[in-house]
């Protein structure tokens, strides 16, 4: 069985849930305190034991390449002041990963995005980030579904048991469970009316794919707003292959949605030391103006 070497991270949306922001800033490249999302969840892939990213990109996002490189006169002013420990952070970031960046030309969704990765791919398994979907895990998420793609030797998608009135921002799996928070999928659909389904199995955005996964989506139709759904085909994999989902330990946050945004930015400037007593002092002054 092949080692999961590769990332794929599609970050070509048009991000217009946060505009104006990313009418010219790539949405990727806003903070959750001071640091990228982007950046969180290449950490994510590092920790998980990862080494080659595959960025997934467009038009104006140019500044997500930027950031994964050196910053020469940045680092070497800092530097020459003696502020070698801030060099020190721009430059770990350079270090972290090598990236390889592949643009989609046009917007034609998340499946035609993975699609674009193949020639980079080539034949074998890889995980896939959305790139505006964070997971603050102990174990990182993408470590914990690659544990089950080894277990089962097949494609392996994270799951989160979501409310009946919210299934109809996502995919949904049905399956069987093969054992405690594993299930073996019989069927997905995407973003089902409440009701529509009985199981509340959501998929947001991470996925250890096999390379069969390029010929699904190959033969995959465009579906709702003339997009490539990666549902789509993933549904084709798990009829004629397999397909197991795994429900992650961790929190998610939606960074592409305002509200979710808001909610990981508290939540990680709560777990900063440094941050921790002035956001709970705001938040308190907030509260009681707000009552
Ligand atoms: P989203 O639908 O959340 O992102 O896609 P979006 O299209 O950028 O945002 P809105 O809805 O207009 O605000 C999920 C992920 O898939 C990527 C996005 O960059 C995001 O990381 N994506 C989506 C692509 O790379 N290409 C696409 O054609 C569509």
């Amino acid at each position: 069985m092949k080692k999961i070497r590769k990332a794929v991270i599609p970050a070509a949306g048009l991000g217009t849930r946060f505009l104006p922001a990313t009418k010219s800033i790539p949405k990727e490249m806003i903070p959750i305190v001071d640091t990228p999302m982007i950046q969180l969840i290449v950490e994510e892939v590092v920790k998980s034991g990862i080494e080659e990213i595959v960025l997934i990109t467009a038009r104006n996002k140019g500044e997500i390449e930027d950031h994964f490189d050196y910053a020469f006169e940045v680092e070497t002013t800092l530097d020459r002041k003696g502020k070698t420990e801030l060099a020190d952070v721009s430059r770990r970031i350079a270090k972290m990963c090598n990236i390889i960046s592949i643009r989609q030309k046009n917007p034609l969704g998340l499946g035609h995005a993975v699609l674009c990765a193949e020639a980079a791919i080539g034949d074998e398994p890889f995980a896939v980030l959305l790139g505006d979907d964070l997971v603050d895990a102990v174990i990182p998420c993408t470590k914990q579904l690659i544990d089950i793609y080894e277990k089962h030797k097949a494609s392996v998608v994270g799951v989160m048991e979501v409310p009946a009135e919210e299934t109809s921002k996502y995919g949904i799996v049905s399956g069987r469970e093969v054992e405690s928070g594993t299930w073996k999928i019989d069927q997905l659909i995407e973003k089902p009316a409440p009701g529509q389904t009985q199981s509340r199995l959501a998929i947001p955005g991470r996925y250890i794919l096999t390379p069969n996964i390029f010929d699904c989506l190959r033969r995959t139709k465009p579906g709702s707003g003339g997009e490539i759904q990666l549902t789509d085909a993933l549904q084709l994999l798990a009829s004629e292959d397999a397909l197991y989902a795994h429900r992650f330990q961790g929190t998610r946050y939606d960074t592409g949605d305002r509200v979710g945004f808001i909610d990981a930015t508290i939540s990680y400037a709560l777990k900063r030391p440094e941050l921790r007593d002035a956001v709970k002092l705001i938040m308190k002054k907030h509260l009681g103006e707000s009552q």
